[in-house]
């Protein structure tokens, strides 16, 4: 199985290549495997974000993409319903596997989420989400060029809730950093984990969704700055 996430993908917010989407599926097709699409950020585009491609399940006609994804993060944590595309045999062995763990969704949330998204004003929140995602990742990005110059944006994505930055090299050790961040109260995510193998630099995940607004971001770069000089005994 491969799980891969194709469209800003969680923490570097990347999307993969057109000419690598054809290959992965070939690959997994002549091994016999099958590709789980984690498409989870496709509703948290942002409105510059221009044409999204397909879900690379829309190019499988054979049931070789099993495609995954959630109304959660664009509504609220607590709607937890989420979307699983598939066909054939694939389809019913996962049918059967979801009786057994999980017998069904709640009726009173599938109907929440059937009112929701069947309702005029679903566009509408849509579009007001991925205004003010940009609004945020502008303020974020911004707010970072101007006071912590020294951590590195190798890609700004339009889409996402997160910035994925890279830590000068014989600077600041990534986890003290994160310490010194939480110290001076902003939660920064270390990039360590995100590694299968050693990380060839130190990297943070800043995430700009859940703020109250560009006036909380960019105090939370102003202490993130303060924290970094600490650490730089600066
Ligand atoms: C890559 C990835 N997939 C799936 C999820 C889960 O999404 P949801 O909260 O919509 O269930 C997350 C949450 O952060 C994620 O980062």
């Amino acid at each position: 199985v491969l799980v891969t996430q194709p469209l800003f993908q969680n923490p570097t917010g990347a999307t993969l290549a057109p000419a690598r989407r054809p290959e992965i599926l070939a690959i997994a097709r002549a091994a016999g495997a099958f590709v789980v699409e984690d498409d989870f950020a496709r509703r948290l585009v942002h409105d510059d974000a221009g044409p999204l491609p397909a879900p690379l399940a829309a190019d499988d006609p054979d049931g070789t993409v099993v495609h995954v994804c959630s109304l959660t993060k664009v509504t609220s944590p607590s709607l937890r319903v989420g979307a699983l595309a598939a066909r054939g045999p694939v389809l019913e062995r996962l049918r059967a596997i979801q009786v057994v763990d999980s017998f069904f969704v709640p009726r009173p949330l599938q109907e929440a989420a059937l009112e929701l998204v069947g309702s005029p004003s679903w566009g509408r929140h849509l579009a007001a989400v991925a205004t003010e995602l940009r609004h945020r990742r502008t303020a974020l990005a911004t707010a970072l060029g101007g006071e912590l110059p020294e951590l590195a944006l190798p890609h700004l994505p339009a889409g996402g809730g997160s910035l994925w930055l890279r830590l000068p090299g014989g600077g600041a050790d990534e986890s003290a950093l994160v310490s010194a961040a939480l110290r001076a109260s902003v939660a920064i995510a270390p990039g360590r984990p995100y590694f299968c193998a050693e990380p060839p630099a130190g990297h943070v995940r800043l995430s700009f969704a859940a703020v109250s607004g560009a006036a909380e971001i960019a105090e939370g770069v102003r202490r993130l700055r303060t924290a970094f000089d600490g650490l730089l005994g600066g």
